[in-house]
């Protein structure tokens, strides 16, 4: 817990950095598989791996898509797409309420590792680190574990705040709604909590774990604050309400 808390009281702003892009579209393929590689040191199922990279790509495309849009330079977009790449990369092994510290530390240490400059490398990170948001899920699992008054460190930038959300944006694509409903399936804690609404409400559980998933969408789209993403987020929120 004091651990968490001692990143957000550090530093509030990330480095600023400005100048020519350090990674072209190759070395970021290399990062890739980098991620890649560390998940495959770890004991999770290739079916895993693959579910975390397509999330990965997913995120990543967001970030691409809207940098230019939500006016960013090149060299904020460069530190976005990091972050992106590399932002679950600790997810799989170690205690899920703590992958930002994790994947921030491990990944600073591949990038400086690959010749990356120190201040890239702190940059990017620093918007891991922050990725984890402040409201819904995780957030309410590490206060039922940590206490109430437990918090992850904020975002403190504009780059921070953009992977955030695109983060967040995935939820509300059809995968995303998908992934997290087979999640809820697999859960024995939320099953219960379905099977209860369920009773209460007069439906099926699968009926109630829609539901469920439904309004932590909705508390995603919320949290959205960039113009664009929020456009984007909207439409696909739109669609999800039809198809379910
Ligand atoms: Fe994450
Ligand atoms: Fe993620």
């Amino acid at each position: 817990m004091e651990e968490f808390l001692k990143i957000e009281n550090q530093i509030k702003q990330d480095p600023f950095i400005e100048g020519p892009e350090e990674t072209t579209e190759e070395v970021r393929e290399e990062l890739r598989k980098k991620v890649k590689e560390y998940y495959r040191t770890n004991d999770i199922s290739e079916d895993l791996i693959e579910q975390f990279i397509i999330h990965n790509d997913q995120v990543e495309y967001f970030v691409d898509r809207f940098s230019e849009k939500e006016g960013f330079n090149e060299k904020e977009k460069e530190i976005a797409l990091l972050t992106a790449i590399f932002h679950d990369i600790t997810k799989g092994s170690e205690d899920f309420l703590n992958h930002g510290e994790g994947g921030g530390l491990i990944t600073k240490e591949i990038l400086i590792d690959m010749g990356i400059s120190e201040e890239l490398a702190e940059s990017v990170k620093l918007g891991i680190e922050r990725h984890m948001g402040q409201e819904g899920y995780p957030t309410d699992l590490a206060k039922k574990k940590y206490g109430d008054d437990f918090e992850y460190p904020k975002y403190a930038t504009e780059v921070g705040k953009m992977v955030f959300e695109c983060d967040i944006l995935t939820q509300l694509t059809k995968k995303g709604f998908n992934k997290i409903l087979l999640l809820r399936e697999i859960d024995k804690e939320n099953r219960k909590e379905d099977e209860v609404v369920a009773f209460e409400k007069n439906i099926t559980r699968e009926e109630a774990a829609v539901l469920s998933v439904l309004k932590s969408a909705k508390k995603s789209y919320d949290l959205i604050k960039n113009r664009f993403i929020k456009k984007c987020a909207e439409e696909l929120y739109e669609e999800i309400k039809k198809e379910y």
